[in-house]
């Protein structure tokens, strides 16, 4: 007997179903998946049969619930109805894995008396992630079958666990080579022979509790404030203290108080932003050109990171150093990179070898480049070298040869028109450590070619990177909205505030760590090269701080001299008496009465230049919409994920309040504080930065 409804297929023979499901691409657990599980199992035990295996066509078990649905009337039959009707029914059940079972679909697992999983399997309750929690039964079940600590590491991470370590876990069973089909029959054939009980993980007695209200706050605190780890274990308790079904309707009312959070909203625009990020629709028709070969200029910090990364991707690569010392470092920074990849995991040692050695070549003359499809230049961040370098770049490369630059805030124009192919010219801006870091700038410049926009596209996505597009600018995206409010907090401590609570107001929103702590990281050398460089042109309304100069001045640049805004001693950094009084001197020299900021006042003002700065760059063209600006923020700059970025914020927060406010802090600046038009127009419209995205769209 064979039936379909939709998307589930069964066939009953032998007293055995076999179901399958076939939802493609990911098959998501939409409704028709649901109902025909219902309907699959309906019809198994209305021919009396003893046993069924739930297995999935394609190229996975169910990887989760259909993302589709939310928001939208919840249509029956639910997912966790459908997880206990396979638990309740009279059948021996079990569920066969391929792929990546996740969320929602594992959650249907576990609705099965036993498991099993080919080995490249993947298992895990990401929910999470994306600021909700498992709402099928996982808090109730996975605590049941392995215990609380280990659920709790497992759903508060939201992270994927191979086969293995689930096996080692007790959420599989078995883990055998094969169709999933056919280990999943075999398996079953084997539990029936052997008169195996049924096993339904809900009917299990509840687990040991642990400290709840020390792992909901431990939970908070390692999410930086996002509520759905710390919510779910809150789910997790509920097994504990209560009946299985009491549990189940407490996790379900866990799940919707986060579904209607600004959080969930968030993190799922993070989540689709990623992916809508690289879809460009001027390089739909586009192909990138081939590449397999990379050069690098440069193997400081960034050439490094650079090489190490391609490296990782299966690249071969070409340095080019100055001299035999600096070669000398170029090549340990990139073992050390590599070391650690060994380290954790990601490469094993004959990798390692190959990596270190015939991957990689490292040279004083540029003649090594002649074969190289792609160079990336990671010199010094100065016009003249760097223009000198691509002059060089357009004498020894081969015609279709993408060049490209790493600069931070130089004119790629400029750059570009050093050679003769400045259609071959692109900006490829990474961030430091940059085979960790995950966002690349793809920068345009004025002539480049289509296929050289799709070739650092392509090369981005190789590389693991999420890649924006953005245009040629002071700072293209990032680095120009991170001007716009370094100014905002420089502006904010000559008034009256301190950078060490600035510092720890944001890391109250979620950043990992505050502005000034950011530039100890990064080198105050920096900021004070930009200073320095900018003054010449200068509008005299600006107001530039002097007293970080003189940090400079005394050569304490942050970090790396172990003396910056912090001093970094053995126990830690703490904050650097001689700032505080460097800024009183300056407002004394000024004649500054300092005023007290509030947390809340600190905040907006930091978030509204954000998201002033980040209209301009909108409404110039240098970013394609507002999400893309934001994924900027998430992926490079250590914005807190579950805030969705700043124009995501200023969407939540409601743009008139933020308008509002840039005109409030502009009667005591009308400088800085000049509203970007677009974001006046869209209040006045009554539109948000929603709205443009979707107009983006492709
Ligand atoms: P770095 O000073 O660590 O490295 C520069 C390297 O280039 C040195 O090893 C130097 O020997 C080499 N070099 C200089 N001139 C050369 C030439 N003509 N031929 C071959 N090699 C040459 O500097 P870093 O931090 O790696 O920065 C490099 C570039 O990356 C700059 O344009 C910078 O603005 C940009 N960048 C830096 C970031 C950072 O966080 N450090 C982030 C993103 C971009």
């Amino acid at each position: 007997m064979t039936q379909s409804v939709a998307a589930v297929t069964w066939t009953i023979e032998d007293g055995i179903a076999d179901i399958v499901i076939d939802n493609p691409p990911v098959n998501a657990l939409g409704q028709a998946v649901r109902r025909g599980l219902c309907d699959a199992i309906d019809a198994a035990e209305a021919a009396q049969a003893r046993g069924a295996v739930i297995h999935a066509a394609g190229r996975t078990f169910p990887a989760g619930a259909d993302i589709r649905e939310f928001g939208k009337p919840p249509l029956e039959p639910l997912l966790p109805d459908v997880c206990t009707r396979i638990e309740r029914s009279d059948l021996l059940v079990v569920a066969a894995l391929h792929g990546t079972a996740l969320g929602g679909g594992l959650e249907v697992a576990l609705g099965a008396d036993y498991r099993i999983a080919v080995p490249t399997a993947k298992v895990g309750l990401p929910e999470v992630l994306i600021g909700v929690m498992p709402g099928a039964g996982g808090t109730q079940r996975l605590p049941r079958l392995i215990g609380v600590p280990p659920a709790i590491d497992v759903i508060t991470t939201g992270r994927k666990l191979g086969a293995d370590e689930a096996l080692a876990l007790g959420i599989l069973d078995r883990v055998e080579e094969g169709a999933p089909r056919d280990i999943g029959m075999a398996y079953l054939r084997d539990l029936l022979a052997a008169g195996a009980p049924r096993r339904p993980v809900g009917a299990m007695p509840a687990p040991e509790p642990v400290d709840f209200d020390a792992a909901y706050d431990a939970a908070l605190k390692k999410a930086r404030g996002q509520l759905s780890p710390a919510q779910a274990v809150r789910g997790i308790q509920a097994a504990c203290e209560l009946p299985f079904d009491a549990g189940m309707a407490r996790e379900r009312a866990l799940f919707r108080e986060l579904m209607e959070t600004d959080q969930r909203e968030a993190l799922i625009h993070a989540f689709f932003g990623e992916r809508a990020v690289s879809n460009l629709p001027e390089l739909r028709d586009v192909t990138a050109r081939p590449v397999a070969q990379i050069g690098v200029i440069g193997g400081g910090t960034m050439g490094a990171g650079i090489a190490t990364a391609a490296l990782l991707a299966g690249l071969t690569v070409t340095v080019i150093e100055r001299d035999d010392a600096a070669i000398q470092a170029a090549k340990e920074r990139i073992a050390r990179n590599l070391s650690g990849a060994l380290k954790r995991g990601k490469i094993d040692q004959a990798q390692f070898d190959h990596l270190t050695g015939p991957a990689l070549a490292l040279d004083t003359g540029y003649a090594a480049l002649a074969e190289a499809d792609l160079v990336i230049e990671a010199v010094f961040e100065d016009m003249a070298v760097k223009t000198d370098v691509f002059q060089t770049l357009d004498a020894v490369c081969k015609p279709g040869a993408v060049l490209a630059t790493n600069t931070s805030y130089l004119d790629i124009n400029e750059i570009a028109r050093a050679t003769r192919r400045p259609e071959d010219v692109i900006g490829l801006h990474f961030f430091s450590p940059a085979h960790v870091m995950r966002l690349l700038e793809v920068v345009v410049a004025d002539k480049t070619a289509p296929d050289v926009i799709a070739t650092g596209f392509a090369l981005g996505k190789r590389l693991g990177k999420v890649s924006v597009r953005a245009g040629v600018c002071d700072g293209f995206i990032g680095n120009r909205i991170l001007m716009a409010y370094r100014t905002a907090t420089d502006h904010m401590v000559l008034d009256g505030a301190s950078p060490f609570e600035i510092d720890r107001v944001l890391r109250g929103f979620g950043f990992a760590m505050g502005p000034f702590q950011v530039s100890d990281l990064a080198g105050l050398d920096i900021g004070w090269a930009t200073r320095k460089r900018l003054a010449p042109t200068r509008d005299p309304r600006e107001r530039v701080p002097a007293y970080a100069d003189k940090l400079c001045e005394a050569g304490h640049f942050g970090q790396k001299t172990g003396r910056g805004y912090y001093v970094y001693g053995d126990g830690g950094p703490v904050p650097n008496p001689d700032v505080e009084r460097l800024i009183t001197e300056e407002r004394a020299v000024l004649g500054i009465t300092p005023k007290t900021f509030s947390d809340v006042e600190i905040l907006r003002r930091v978030l509204c230049a954000m998201v002033n700065e980040a209209s301009r760059v909108v409404e110039e063209g240098i970013a394609r919409c507002p999400r893309d600006v934001d994924m900027v923020f998430l992926t490079g700059y250590g914005f807190p994920r579950h805030r969705g970025g700043p124009m995501k914020w200023a969407d939540l927060d409601g743009l008139p309040g933020v308008l509002a406010d840039i005109e409030r802090f502009a009667q005591d600046d009308a400088y800085f504080w000049q509203p970007a038009p677009m974001l006046a127009a869209l209040v006045a419209e009554g539109r948000s930065f929603d709205d443009l995205n979707r107009a983006a769209a492709p």
